[in-house]
């Protein structure tokens, strides 16, 4: 099967410089510090800088996407951090995700997905969720196309809180953010942007 999507990305993360940079993302960080650690799946998790971060809080990291060349760096991004992550090349759309396996789930920036396939993509991501466990996601709003700092240009892949309201219900105390900032996240997320972000629990 032809993946134009694929090469694509392994193109854009063929550089020695990483992306998006190599620091965690600044909400996943917030809304992470005040958990135990235990085992997290950082899903689109590209060249590992949320994995590794989280690896080096003491969580067990299964860090997925698909671009083996992003791997590549996540693997020496953790190595040279003294970390380890588990890479699972796959994706996002079609992994089998293992119920209730994580105390968290991690999407940050995953806005490649069609209407479609973030239904399946999300409907995975809860069902990997265990009881009491906590999703963190964040991503632009329709408000960006006005910074055109990163992110997609179709609207229909964007988020807006009705959105995350209505797709996570199913979730409890639902936290959600909605902000415009700089952000500093190499040379992919720079400058002023327009995001939302979300961090739920599963029920016991
Ligand atoms: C905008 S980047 C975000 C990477 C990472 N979450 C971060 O914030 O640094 C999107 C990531 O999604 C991955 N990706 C795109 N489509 C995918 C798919 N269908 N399955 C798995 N990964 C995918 C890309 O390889 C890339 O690493």
């Amino acid at each position: 099967m032809t993946r134009p999507d694929l090469a694509r990305w392994n193109a854009r993360f063929d550089t020695d410089d990483y992306l998006f940079g190599e620091a965690p993302n600044a909400f996943l960080r917030t809304q992470a510090a005040a958990l135990a650690p235990g085992r997290a799946l950082c899903v689109a998790d590209g060249e590992g800088r949320s994995g590794v971060w989280l690896a080096e809080q003491g969580w067990e990291v299964v860090s997925l996407d698909f671009s083996d060349v992003a791997q590549r760096k996540a693997a020496a991004l953790a190595a040279r951090r003294g970390v380890s992550l588990d890479l699972v090349l796959a994706d996002v759309h079609a992994w089998d995700y293992p119920p209730a396996a994580f105390d968290l789930v991690v999407d940050i920036f995953s806005q490649f997905s069609t209407p479609a396939d973030r239904l399946l993509k999300w409907d995975g991501m809860v069902r990997a969720l265990k009881p009491g466990g906590w999703l963190v996601l964040q991503g632009y709003t329709p408000d960006q196309l006005r910074h055109r700092t990163g992110g997609p240009s179709d609207p229909t892949h964007l988020y807006t809180e009705d959105l995350l309201r209505s797709a996570f219900a199913m979730l409890d105390q639902p936290r959600i953010i909605e902000e415009e900032l700089t952000l500093h996240e190499g040379a992919g997320h720079r400058g002023m942007s327009a995001v939302i972000g979300l961090a739920a629990r599963r029920g016991l």
